[in-house]
């Protein structure tokens, strides 16, 4: 909850499931201000997706803003990593990209899911937008598990799933990432069925783009009901489009939501470029640990 000491945020729902967009609000003057960074953290924790409307921030106010969120990661595509700020990645639609690196988000995971501490909060820096496409889909991970009859929530709990990178099932509508994309090679890693937040303790379904079996089921039994509740996760009541916009900061929990690219053309025509600064972060923020 937002306490009663913290400064009222001009806020208005994507949609019931998730989401808020926030108006009205200049980073440059409050990235250090506690009360407004806690009430934006809460904010998150209860709606899943924010979005930051008319920000205009420098690279370095840009990473300090994002530092209050945890400890930002230097993502292991050095390709896409800014050299001047590691902690950002650069996200274009530059038609020199090499085929492996495209559209390697275009499909439902949350940040990081294959490896043993998870993205905590990511967010994108919109520069430059597409006139058409470009769209970002969330999903609420929170709300599809309490759409779930109780019997079956508390089957789920006990639940451990096994995660790799590239071995989930794929989805109706998913792109899966080229073949030659730069791999990882890093062991499996074992997460709950079911997290709980952990600021808010609400649970979520956590079977992301990457749970590839469940400990102690034959793998028939487990890739079903992998691909029953990713399909349930991305049904239309839980899920919102969004597209970053110039000027926008859009931040995600990766506790209660997945989200998934949508194609994109690559071209550096005029209206058709896209430019968006990414930087993911691990760990609670220093704010709910104080
Ligand atoms: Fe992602």
């Amino acid at each position: 909850m937002v306490s009663a000491a913290a400064p009222a945020l001009a806020a208005t729902p994507l949609s019931p499931a998730l989401g808020s967009v926030i108006t009205g609000l200049d980073l440059g003057r409050c990235t250090d201000d506690a009360r407004t960074m806690r009430a934006l953290i809460d904010l998150l924790h209860q709606r899943g997706v924010l979005v930051i409307k008319g920000q205009n921030l420098s690279d370095a106010d840009y990473v300090r803003f994002g530092r209050q969120w945890g400890r930002p990661l230097e993502f292991f595509i050095k390709e896409h990593r800014r050299q001047d700020h590691p902690e950002m990645i650069r996200i274009n639609n530059d038609p020199a990209t090499p085929p492996a690196l495209r559209d390697g988000a275009v499909h439902w995971h949350s940040d990081g899911s294959y490896e043993a501490e998870p993205a905590a909060v990511t967010m994108l820096y919109g520069k430059e937008a597409p006139r058409e496409g470009g769209e970002t889909l969330f999903a609420s991970t929170a709300a599809a598990f309490e759409a779930l009859p109780a019997g079956r929530r508390m089957t789920l709990e006990g639940l451990v799933a096994i995660h790799e990178l590239g071995a989930a099932p794929w989805i109706e509508g998913e792109t899966p990432p080229d073949p030659n994309r730069p791999k990882r090679d890093m062991p499996r890693q074992r997460h709950p069925l079911v997290i709980r937040h952990p600021v808010t303790g609400r649970r979520a379904l956590f079977t992301s783009g990457t749970a590839c079996g469940i400990e102690g089921m034959d793998q028939e039994a487990a890739m079903a009901l992998i691909h029953f509740l990713r399909a349930h996760i991305t049904q239309r009541q839980f899920r919102i489009s969004y597209k970053v916009l110039p000027g926008d900061i859009v931040l995600w929990d990766n506790y209660s939501t997945v989200h998934s690219a949508t194609p994109v053309a690559y071209s550096d025509a005029e209206g058709e470029r896209r430019l968006l600064y990414r930087i993911s972060t691990k760990g609670m923020p220093a704010l709910c640990r104080a």
